[in-house]
């Protein structure tokens, strides 16, 4: 049983001032808590996670493939990424044929013609990865490819260092057959192998002959061993922000450029061969390896809710269905695309969820009906979001539906969204200035989703002055949960390789061996792991104007969490006092995430510089006194009773 003994006084005699003892504090503000009167409700599903096709963000990022265009038509001209190295005397040639494919969804296939070759001189394709094959010591890499052709010319697979030409696993494929055929393969890496991503894919061929081969696959080891599965790193970073939900598939990548190149979830979904894959509006090609299914596995594993966005008739270059007949399959696809998601095994599609390995039914609270329809010229949003609406309550009234528009324009009059979702891209100035953005807003109203935002400062990945006005965001945001009941930083993901990057301002980078966690991503888990239950009464007097707060309890574990972020470069003295409470922990868990400068940064080859630091703070009582140090984010994590 926990003790109280000694709370409520001051135990050592000396209040610990914090860090920043060498700056002048700002005049005394002083910050009233009444811990008895709570104004709001937290949202437990506050802080979740925001991601598309964008930055390499599942191609060349979380989505484990090694293979850079497994399906040889990245770039339209059918062999980008794969390069023709023939050891010694070996000679052939490899070019794309469209006459013969494995599937109906990819009809194509490379044709290697191998006129001479050895097991010394071996005839050979190579894949370089996503700027980079990553390889590890004792590590086990599967795969397959598709082929069909001279069964003498078999295949070998090998992952080869570029430096040295070292061969750090290998295997020999299945014989090839004059039909297609998948041939699966699995070969380990040794213990002497050092962890690098200066490596390739090799496939070679021995003896002379014709085969043709389509979507070569090779996946390192996966997070929770997944079959095509996800990069442990970047899931236990996303595990460490303590996220409640997934917004997926994303944004622009929901919409697509045109209708066409929108994300068609019936066509991201059973065996990968028969996924045509699409063009991502962040110009370059998804194979879909990471559909549908492999979302909603995302989430299981992160014991998160996914945030459902529906295709809703509106894509980027502005081509959208009217609403009525035209609609109508649109919306069919998606309630089908609910029911592939939540619906049991007697349904058409939760049937085919179980065909597809995953007979449990996922969890739904939220769907999000198109994206930024603020952004609709034609001003069909309130017609279709309406049509959509109707229907998805119909058969699923237990959904909360959001819409995304909003005083931006387009907002849907016909019927009242659950939410809507806000979008906010800004500098951290900016953010200061609008902490009290969601403090009038209408409680009886629709609740709020944050769906994106983030402080663009520093790239690929934000800096420290960037978490500085993330963190006062979100100050807000714990302040008004009781509407902004779910909110989501954007975008999560980048490639930090100089062509990997089509939106600056990112919260994690990573290449393909390493990945690292921006000031932002710091702040945000902060906020996220120390959250209370509850908003309780307080008040901020005579502060500076770039102090900010938040301040929520947890009766259940007796602890009061406040945030505390100085986005100016000047200490400030705060007296704290706590009402409403029995008593109070002399010390306290004080995590701060601070720097010098506000340009301060992690990068991949620094990656902690900007990084929490814990430690207990003494002297903490009803009544007791802090200086919050200039360009500084603290959470306290107080004990009370
Ligand atoms: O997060 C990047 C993009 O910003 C999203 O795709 C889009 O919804 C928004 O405009």
């Amino acid at each position: 049983m926990m003790r109280f003994e000694g709370w409520g006084r001051i135990v050592c005699g000396v209040v610990l001032l914090g860090a920043g003892l060498g700056q002048m504090a700002g005049a005394q503000a002083t910050l009233t808590i009444d811990a008895a009167k709570p104004v709001a409700k937290v949202s437990p599903t506050l802080y979740g996670l925001m991601t598309e096709e964008i930055n390499y963000s599942y191609e060349g990022g979380l989505y484990g493939e090694l293979v850079r265009n497994r399906t040889f038509r990245s770039d339209w001209s059918g062999v980008d990424g794969w390069i023709s190295t023939p050891y010694g005397s070996a000679r052939g040639s490899a070019a794309l044929d469209k006459t013969t494919g494995p599937s109906a969804a990819i009809p194509t296939s490379l044709k290697i013609n191998v006129e001479q070759a050895d097991a010394n001189n071996a005839f050979a394709l190579r894949n370089g990865g996503w700027w980079g094959v990553a390889v590890r010591a004792n590590s086990t890499y599967t795969g397959s490819v598709y082929a069909k052709g001279d069964a003498a010319a078999s295949l070998h697979v090998s992952l080869i260092s570029n430096q040295t030409g070292k061969v750090l696993a290998t295997t020999a494929l299945p014989t090839v057959s004059g039909e297609w055929k998948q041939l699966s393969f699995s070969m380990k890496t040794g213990s002497d192998v050092k962890s690098s991503a200066d490596n390739s894919i090799v496939l070679s061929v021995e003896h002379p002959g014709t085969l043709w081969i389509q979507q070569v696959s090779v996946f390192p080891p996966t997070y929770k061993d997944r079959a095509n599965g996800n990069r442990p790193d970047l899931m236990e970073m996303m595990a460490e922000m303590h996220p409640a939900f997934l917004r997926m598939p994303g944004g622009n990548y929901l919409e697509g450029d045109t209708i066409k190149e929108r994300f068609d979830w019936k066509k991201t979904i059973g065996p990968l061969v028969d996924r045509p894959g699409h063009r991502s509006p962040w110009n370059y090609q998804s194979t879909d390896g990471l559909g549908l299914l492999e979302f909603l596995n995302w989430c299981e594993d992160l014991k998160i809710q996914p945030v459902l966005a529906v295709y809703a008739g509106y894509s980027l270059k502005g081509e959208h269905v009217t609403a009525g007949p035209d609609l109508q399959p649109y919306v069919q696809d998606a309630l089908d695309e609910i029911e592939y998601a939540t619906g049991d095994v007697s349904t058409k599609w939760g049937a085919e969820r179980a065909k597809d390995g995953h007979p449990a039914a996922f969890p739904l609270t939220y769907v999000e009906i198109g994206n930024e329809d603020w952004f609709d010229k034609s001003k069909s949003y309130d017609s279709r979001y309406t049509q959509f609406y109707k229907a998805i309550k119909a058969k699923y009234p237990q959904l909360q539906l959001i819409s995304t528009a909003n005083e931006r324009g387009n907002e849907v009059k016909s019927v009242t969204p659950d939410l809507i979702d806000d979008h906010f891209y800004k500098r951290a100035e900016e953010f200061f200035a609008d902490t009290h953005h969601y403090d009038k807003t209408d409680r009886k109203g629709p609740k709020i989703f944050v769906g994106e935002w983030a402080t663009r400062e520093g790239e690929p990945t934000t800096n420290f002055g960037a978490a500085l006005g993330d963190a006062a965001w979100m100050t807000g945001m714990e302040r008004n949960s009781d509407v902004v009941v779910i909110a989501s930083y954007a975008p999560l993901f980048v490639n930090v390789n100089p062509q990997g990057m089509q939106w600056a301002s990112n919260l994690i980078g990573y290449n393909a061996l390493n990945s690292y966690g921006s000031p932002s991503y710091y702040a945000q888990v902060m906020f996220a792991k120390y959250l209370g239950t509850e908003v309780p009464t307080s008040e901020l007097k005579g502060a500076g104007n770039k102090l900010f707060y938040s301040v929520t309890e947890d009766k259940a574990k007796g602890v009061i969490y406040l945030k505390l972020v100085n986005g100016s470069s000047t200490a400030q003295g705060l007296s704290i006092s706590l009402d409403g409470v029995n008593a109070v922990k002399g010390s306290a868990k004080l995590v701060r995430l601070s720097a010098p400068t506000t340009a301060a940064t992690n990068t991949i080859s620094d990656p902690k510089r900007v990084v929490p630091v814990e430690s207990t703070v003494t002297g903490v009582a009803k009544n007791f006194k802090r200086t919050v140090p200039g360009y500084s984010i603290d959470v306290l994590e107080i004990g009370i009773q």
